[in-house]
């Protein structure tokens, strides 16, 4: 049989819609943009540092200073948000460096915000495991992870840095109740603009392994799964979400990213306030590796996966890919 031997009365055909790029273009039903993207970011203390992540390839980390440089450049191209987490020199049983007013991630944030005034916005990580010597999340007591301590101190945290100048202050720990001591904390002193995301569904993960390498803040003892949710589970990251709303979260966050676009619908629908996704540094790294071993190609791979989140329900993603999308013009 010849190719151009057959054809069907067929009166409903999908694929005119397919035929060419300025038709699929028309009518593509999400899109992705700059605008959505918020660059994570790792602070080291001091001046003049820069130093590249071996598990993050692309990524550096910066003191304050060479962060405002590298962010410049980001900001010119349209990327106009970032996370920021510290790398700590000091660390100990509590976590002290975490609310020190004169911390990195304190000081970054005041240099953000004297460079860029409100053309940036600038979220924070609130977590005690960069500044803990056992690494946890949380207060220590035995083996325990305690929480109404740890909330505590959290709150004192998201104080320092709502003080600083972030417009987000994003607790990760997964503590009980951290999202009402924090608005109440902030509320108190007279931060009412300052926002909260909230880490709602934030999984015990293997793809944070690259992060904890840049971070240094792998736990010494133990993991983190009597605090960070267990992945074989739906329904609860609802009730993580009814709880964080009830306690005034501004936006919340699936976390990671790719393998969990279930709860990012199940928000997407459920949830009065925006989505946002953590694209984790696991994700990275699988693709960035994946580019390197000549598996796949990085524009195509990395633009499919942002846009699947964002088609999952995502409104916003947190991503170490904005700052080389934007510099490759790869969203056009
Ligand atoms: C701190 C924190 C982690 C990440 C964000 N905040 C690590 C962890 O929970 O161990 C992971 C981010 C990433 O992998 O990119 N609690």
């Amino acid at each position: 049989m010849s190719a151009d031997s057959f054809s069907l009365d067929l009166p409903r055909r999908p694929r005119r819609w397919r035929r060419s790029e300025r038709m699929r273009g028309l009518a593509a039903e999400t899109g992705l943009e700059l605008r959505r993207l918020v660059q994570g970011h790792f602070v080291l203390p001091g001046e003049g540092r820069s130093e590249e992540i071996a598990t993050l390839p692309g990524v550096s980390r910066h003191s304050a200073d060479r962060l405002v440089s590298a962010v410049e450049l980001d900001l010119a191209r349209g990327v106009a948000a970032v996370m920021l987490f510290g790398v700590p020199e000091n660390k100990d049983d509590l976590g002290s460096g975490a609310h020190d007013q004169n911390g990195e991630v304190a000081q970054a944030v005041r240099a953000l915000r004297s460079a860029f005034g409100d053309d940036l916005l600038v979220m924070v990580d609130v977590c005690l495991c960069p500044y803990t010597s056992h690494g946890h999340c949380g207060f220590v007591a035995g083996e325990e992870i305690v929480n109404d301590e740890s909330v505590g101190a959290l709150a004192r945290m998201a104080e320092v840095l709502a003080a600083a100048g972030a417009d987000f202050v994003c607790p990760s720990d997964m503590m009980d109740g951290r999202i009402g001591a924090i608005r109440e904390r902030l509320d108190d002193a007279g931060h009412t603009s300052t926002s909260i995301l909230a880490y709602t569904a934030k999984y015990a993960s293997a793809f944070y392994g690259p992060f904890r390498d840049a971070a240094g803040s792998a736990p010494s003892f133990g993991d983190r799964r009597s605090y960070q949710m267990d992945w074989r589970n739906r329904r609860e990251a609802m009730r993580e979400l009814e709880l964080d709303l009830d306690e005034g979260a501004d936006m919340v966050m699936v976390k990671p990213a790719l393998a969990y676009l279930d709860i990012i619908r199940d928000f997407a629908e459920a949830s009065p306030v925006p989505v946002c996704a953590y694209n984790v540094s696991g994700e990275y790294a699988l693709v960035k590796a994946a580019a390197r071993e000549g598996l796949a190609d990085e524009r195509a791979l990395t633009l499919e996966t942002l846009g699947a989140i964002h088609r999952a329900g995502a409104d916003c993603i947190i991503t170490y890919h904005a700052s080389d999308l934007a510099r490759q013009g790869w969203l056009g």
